[in-house]
């Protein structure tokens, strides 16, 4: 079946042409015998299509069964499915290929509907590991379109409900890619959406709805679906965080992973399962990345130590420089200037870390050096306001200590002035008698 509907779909230029330059079907068409005699059945497997259909970008389109499946649409009996028709049946593997790429790889034909859909997911998907499979071994198992897409319920990825909308990918891959018993035959793990579950970008992803954190195919491409191989793992992940590639790919590390075959930078931050960056990676201690490969003596190692005495010195000042600006704004100072010029130095730290991609102590220093002055400025400025508040307060005690005083002396005063008698008029006094 397979190999006659391909030959089919190649050998019948005349049908394809047919189908490519049908009009658009309008309300006024007699309904499709495909969609009157499948409804009909019980058959989940024959009438589910066109219980879904309705709701596929296809449809909406306004095409309708025989797009995909040809026969003719006009014949009421099992006639409609006659191979003399152009009733294809269902296509399969390769051939789903065919079926869709006979609209999807014509640009001449896309235009008229979307001109700026692109029209190479055949050839890309042709490139990709599961294409090369399906190509050159017949391995049936891959993904071909219709996995991702699932027929009869396609929509543009623009909507939530389409199995490739950002936020459902992982699953749609995961239908194949997080089940052991489908994948038993090849020598990969089945961990990749689990993992992929606890990380940063998913959490930005699902959580904050950031659009901009990558889901499978933003890191393996939609259609040419590749393991990122060691040597462009920088690339992939630099599509995003470019200012870390760049000094990743120009620092000896980058050529001796390729070299040993480490995945760049997934060879500290993991692939799937990227946490949030800590401190921690840096140095030479239990838990750092750079301890993994080097001894605390070796030169590496004495790098890994300096950079993080440095990050730590920064970090250290800037929290002193601000836990300062922060007890005087509670005590009613003014010092919002210079909390707001202490953002150079997280900006320096943020910098810093950055420069750690580059493995090389001068970067780190620099960026710390400028963030160190920063922060000893702000601090100034907080210690200078503390200062100020303590004369304040210290000038206040003695303006109040001097009021008492003379309050204290001017009671004295009255008291010698007050006549020897003045005592009985007290005792009379109205709440006295009362009680
Ligand atoms: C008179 C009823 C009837 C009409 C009209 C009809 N079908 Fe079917 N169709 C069936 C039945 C019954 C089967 C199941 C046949 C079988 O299992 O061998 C079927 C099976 C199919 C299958 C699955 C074939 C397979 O190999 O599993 C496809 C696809 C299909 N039809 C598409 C169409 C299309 C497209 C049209 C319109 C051009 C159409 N049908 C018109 C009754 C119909
Ligand atoms: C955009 C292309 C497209 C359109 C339009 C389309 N189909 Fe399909 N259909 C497919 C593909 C591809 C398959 C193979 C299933 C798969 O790969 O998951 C399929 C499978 C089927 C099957 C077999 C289901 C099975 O589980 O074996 C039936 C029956 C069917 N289609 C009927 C229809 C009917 C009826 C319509 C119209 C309402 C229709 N299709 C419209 C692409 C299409
Ligand atoms: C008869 C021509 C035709 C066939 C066959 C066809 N498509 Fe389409 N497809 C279209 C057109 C036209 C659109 C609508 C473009 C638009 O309006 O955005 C479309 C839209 C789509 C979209 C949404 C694109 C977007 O971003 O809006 C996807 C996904 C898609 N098709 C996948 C498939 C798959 C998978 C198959 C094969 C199972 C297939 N198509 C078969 C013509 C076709
Ligand atoms: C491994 C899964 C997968 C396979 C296989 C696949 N696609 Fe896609 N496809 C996607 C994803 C994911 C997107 C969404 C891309 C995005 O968000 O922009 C997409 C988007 C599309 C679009 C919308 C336009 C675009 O290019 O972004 C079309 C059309 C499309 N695919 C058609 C096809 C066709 C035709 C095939 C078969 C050659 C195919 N797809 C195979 C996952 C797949
Ligand atoms: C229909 C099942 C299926 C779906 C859905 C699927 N894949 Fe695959 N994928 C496979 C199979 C089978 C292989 C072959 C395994 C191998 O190469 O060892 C494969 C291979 C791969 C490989 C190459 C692995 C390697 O190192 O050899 C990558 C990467 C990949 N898929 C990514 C994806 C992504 C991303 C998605 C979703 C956008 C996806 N796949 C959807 C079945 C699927
Ligand atoms: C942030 C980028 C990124 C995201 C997101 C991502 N991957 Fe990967 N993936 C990689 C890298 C990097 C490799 C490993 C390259 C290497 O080790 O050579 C990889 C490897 C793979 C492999 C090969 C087998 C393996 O585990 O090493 C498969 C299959 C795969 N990913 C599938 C997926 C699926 C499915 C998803 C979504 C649930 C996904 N990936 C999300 C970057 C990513
Ligand atoms: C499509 C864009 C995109 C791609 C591709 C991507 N990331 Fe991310 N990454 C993000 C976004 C968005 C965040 C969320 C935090 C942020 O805003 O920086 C993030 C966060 C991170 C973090 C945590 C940052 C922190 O503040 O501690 C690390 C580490 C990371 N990514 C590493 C990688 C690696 C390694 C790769 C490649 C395997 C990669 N990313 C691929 C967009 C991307
Ligand atoms: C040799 C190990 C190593 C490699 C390779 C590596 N990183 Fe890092 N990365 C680190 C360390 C250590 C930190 C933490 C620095 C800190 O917290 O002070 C970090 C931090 C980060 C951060 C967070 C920085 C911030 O400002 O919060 C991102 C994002 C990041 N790396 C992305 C990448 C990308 C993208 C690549 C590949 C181009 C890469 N890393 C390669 C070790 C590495
Ligand atoms: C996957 C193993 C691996 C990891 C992780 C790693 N390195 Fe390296 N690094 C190497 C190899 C291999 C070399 C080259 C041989 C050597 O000099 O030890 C090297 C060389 C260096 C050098 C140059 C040494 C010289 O002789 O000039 C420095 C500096 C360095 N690494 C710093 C770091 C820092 C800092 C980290 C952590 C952020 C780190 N490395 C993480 C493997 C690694």
């Amino acid at each position: 079946m397979m190999m006659t509907m391909g030959k089919l779909l190649r050998c019948t230029p005349a049908l394809l042409a047919g189908f490519l330059l049908a009009p658009k079907a309008t309300a006024q068409e007699p309904e499709s015998s495909c969609v009157t005699c499948h409804a009909a059945f019980g058959d989940e497997r024959l009438s589910g299509p066109v219980e879904s259909y309705p709701n596929d970008v296809h449809a909406a389109q306004g095409f309708d069964c025989v797009a995909c499946h040809g026969g003719d649409a006009t014949v009421a009996g099992m006639g409609a499915m006659d191979p003399a028709a152009g009733y294809l049946g269902v296509p399969e593997g390769e051939d789903v290929l065919s079926v869709c790429g006979r609209c999807h790889s014509s640009a001449q034909f896309m235009r008229r509907y979307d001109p700026s859909l692109r029209v190479d997911q055949v050839a890309e998907y042709r490139t990709s590991v599961h294409g090369q499979r399906l190509l050159q071994q017949g391995d049936d198992r891959v993904a071909t379109c219709s996995s991702c897409h699932p027929a009869h319920a396609i929509k543009p990825p623009s909507d939530p409900n389409s199995s490739v909308h950002p936020l459902n990918v992982a699953a749609t891959c995961a239908d194949c890619h997080a089940n052991p018993e489908y994948m038993s035959p090849y020598p990969i793990p089945t961990d990749q959406h689990e993992k992929y579950l606890e990380s940063i970008h998913w959490e930005k992803l699902s959580v904050a709805r950031d659009l901009s954190a990558p889901t499978c195919n933003d890191c393996h491409g939609n259609h040419g679906a590749a393991p990122p191989g060691v040597s462009w793992v920088g690339n992939v992940c630099g599509q995003c965080h470019s200012v870390m590639a760049e000094r990743f790919n120009q620092s000896f590390h980058s050529r001796i992973f390729a070299m040993l075959g480490n995945p760049g930078c997934a060879t500290c931050h993991n692939n799937h399962e990227i946490k949030l960056a800590d401190i921690e990676m840096l140095g030479v201690d239990e838990g750092s990345v750079c301890g993994r490969c080097h001894s605390a003596e070796s030169r590496g190692g004495i790098v890994a130590t300096r950079m993080r005495t440095l990050i730590d010195s920064l970090s250290l000042a800037r929290e002193r420089a601000d836990s300062i600006l922060e007890r005087a704004e509670n005590a009613g100072m003014e010092v919002s200037q210079a909390q707001f010029d202490l953002n150079g130095a997280t900006t320096a730290l943020v910098s810093a870390r950055t420069a750690v991609h580059s493995f090389d102590v001068e970067g780190v220093r620099e960026e710390v050096e400028s963030g160190l002055e920063v922060a000893a400025q702000a601090w100034e400025r907080g210690q200078e306001a503390m200062d100020d508040l303590r004369f304040r307060r210290t000038g206040l005690a003695i303006s109040v200590g001097i009021i008492v005083l003379l309050i204290i002396g001017l009671v004295l005063k009255i008291r010698q002035l007050e006549p020897a008698g003045a005592g009985p008029s007290r005792k009379s006094a109205p709440g006295g008698e009362a009680r």
